[in-house]
């Protein structure tokens, strides 16, 4: 059942694929439907779904039936926001989308700042959606939450080198040539670290990044995923993708000749 894209294009960049990972959001997917629908009616919807106990699902299929603008990816279970993503990526470039967008779905990433995030795609080849730049902010976010995010942001710096902001934001647009450049098979991250791996890979390829300030607000319904493990995968990822950096530097210098 392969949809053609035929969404109408986005003035100056083609066909735009937002892709909503959801697991559990089953107060929350028909919010986040309709208003990127109204925000962006040019754009396609992918909510790439992880069997959610509580029927997301089923109601991401009822969305879908009733708007040709709505698809729904369901995987088998619970595997992760990075490999949703990947799955989601995927399916984008199968069928020809030249714009692939990551959004959440607890209304956290306003579909209305959309706009401005595809508007700066136009000179870039990723677009961040950033918290930490001027005009960026959160709202209701608690205090650790944002001592973890810059945190995470500090130490991804220092160790590799990443010259951003806020690297581990989950509000993107990036461009098809991109998510093809990038080995997505070879993507190991499985939770949030799949951000900044994914900036991280973006980056090393030469790619132009750009961050937007955004407002980003905390769901109102429904439970963050977020746990333990998911913040000590991406401590020793980043931690491990800092050593391969130094020791690939260094082989650069005492290669012989
Ligand atoms: N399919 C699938 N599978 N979706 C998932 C999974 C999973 O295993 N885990 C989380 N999601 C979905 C959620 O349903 C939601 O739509 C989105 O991914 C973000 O998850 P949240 O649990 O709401 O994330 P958060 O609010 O704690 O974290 C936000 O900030 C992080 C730090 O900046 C997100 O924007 C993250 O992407 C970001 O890394
Ligand atoms: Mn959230």
């Amino acid at each position: 059942m392969t949809a053609s894209p035929d969404a109408p294009d986005y003035p100056g960049l083609g066909r735009v694929l937002v892709v909503v990972p959801t697991y559990n959001e089953a107060d929350n997917v028909r919010q986040i439907t309709e208003r990127l629908r109204a925000a962006v009616p040019e754009a396609h919807l992918l909510v790439a779904d992880d069997n959610s106990p509580d029927g997301t699902g089923g109601i991401a299929d009822e969305l879908a039936a009733a708007d040709p603008h709505v698809q729904v990816l369901h995987r088998p279970g619970k595997e992760g926001l990075g490999a949703a993503y990947v799955a989601g990526f995927a399916w984008a470039i199968e069928r020809g989308y030249d714009v692939v967008v990551e959004m959440d779905a607890d209304g956290s990433h306003a579909p209305e700042e959309l706009p401005r995030l595809l508007n700066a795609l136009r000179d870039a080849d990723l677009v961040l959606g950033s918290r930490w730049v001027p005009g960026g902010k959160v709202v209701n976010w608690p205090k650790r939450r944002e001592v973890l995010s810059k945190g995470g942001t500090a130490y991804t710096r220092l160790s590799i080198g990443l010259p951003l902001h806020d690297a581990t934001g989950g509000y993107r647009a990036y461009r098809r040539e991109v998510l093809e450049k990038i080995d997505l098979d070879g993507i190991a991250s499985q939770g949030y670290c799949f951000q900044i791996d994914l900036a991280r890979r973006t980056w090393q390829a030469g790619f132009r990044i750009v961050e937007v300030p955004i407002t980003f607000v905390e769901r109102e319904r429904g439970e963050s995923k977020m746990s333990s493990h998911i913040v000590r995968e991406a401590f020793w990822r980043v931690g491990v993708w800092g050593v391969e950096r130094r020791v690939s530097a260094l082989r650069k210098v005492f290669r012989p000749r």
